[in-house]
């Protein structure tokens, strides 16, 4: 059959999109895959009406994309898609409802606020210390986040979130060293740990900057490589993502693990981290596209 693959949106990570929807277009085609790309800033219905297409694989990041909105619209088709249902979407894209859900389930997170001014940023940190992570909480990517070192960048730190979202979220920053975990079907690859010489791996660590270290594997003895493993399972399970994903969290001064996020629609970028993970047990990007397009029928 004939697959949709869903890329570009409408966005602040539109242009990552693209990057991953296009590398997955290339590499289901090369598989010999009938595969067409569909951008829903230009439409969506008519062209997968008209498509005879007979699943999708979502590659929108961000609102409107990973969110729950489009996988809505192909239940309401009938179009079998990849990664997680509306819900787990949902849930993903909401940092707080995450944090809220994880904190119920005996999953740690870090302690947080929501808050809706800079004072409230300054007496949040009065509780908890310096730095707080300061993010808008329906972001990816980094987008509209900072690392907040005082009082005095309150107001910066509160305005870059706020130009993103209408939820401004704070938290307490887990000094430590952050990992990722790709999940597929029941599998989750091995760990990546993400060094950079930056304030935090922000958006320029991310896509741009060429001194940002993966290590993969992680350096992680079995039996705790095992146990964060099972932990990030549990952590996506219990906000109803599936499919596929990807769990971020750090690893505290004293090794304590801090859950920090799921993505439904992780990049698939050639900067990006589930590509990495799967190379690392010998799956190629288009066995990795493959697979996770198999997921659908899960
Ligand atoms: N939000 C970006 C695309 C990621 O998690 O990889
Ligand atoms: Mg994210």
């Amino acid at each position: 059959g004939k697959v949709a693959v869903l890329l570009g949106g409408t966005s602040a990570e539109r242009e990552i999109s693209l990057k991953s929807g296009n590398a997955v277009l290339a590499a289901l085609q090369a598989a010999g895959v009938d595969a067409q790309a569909i951008d829903p800033r230009d439409g969506l219905f008519a062209p997968l009406q008209a498509g005879g297409f007979d699943r999708a694989f979502i590659a929108l990041h961000g609102r409107g994309g990973e969110d729950g909105l489009i996988q809505g619209a192909l239940e309401w088709l009938g179009l079998p898609y990849t990664g997680s249902g509306v819900l787990g979407s949902a849930i993903a894209m909401d940092k707080l409802k995450t944090k809220q859900i994880w904190l119920q389930s005996d999953i740690p997170t870090p302690p947080h606020a929501v808050v809706t001014n800079a004072g409230e940023l300054v007496a949040f940190a009065e509780q908890v210390g310096y730095p707080l992570a300061v993010k808008p909480a329906h972001e990816g990517s980094s987008i509209g986040m900072s690392r907040l070192e005082s009082a005095a960048d309150a107001e910066a730190a509160y305005a870059a979130a706020a130009g993103c979202d209408e939820v401004v979220l704070a938290e307490r920053w887990i000094q430590g060293t952050e990992y990722t975990a790709s999940i597929i079907g029941e599998q989750v690859l091995p760990l990546i740990r993400l060094e950079t010489p930056r304030t935090f791996y922000d958006f320029e660590a991310k896509y741009l900057a060429d001194n940002t270290q993966y290590h993969c594997p992680a350096g992680l003895d079995a039996a705790r490589e095992q146990q964060l493993a099972d932990l990030c399972r549990r952590s996506f399970a219990a906000i109803g993502a599936g499919g596929w994903g990807r769990v971020d969290l750090m690893l505290d001064t004293a090794g304590e693990p801090w859950l920090l996020e799921v993505n439904t629609v992780p990049g698939m970028t050639d900067h990006s981290l589930v590509p990495m993970a799967a190379s690392q047990v010998g799956m190629d990007f288009a066995a990795l596209a493959l697979r996770i397009l198999d997921t659908t029928f899960d």
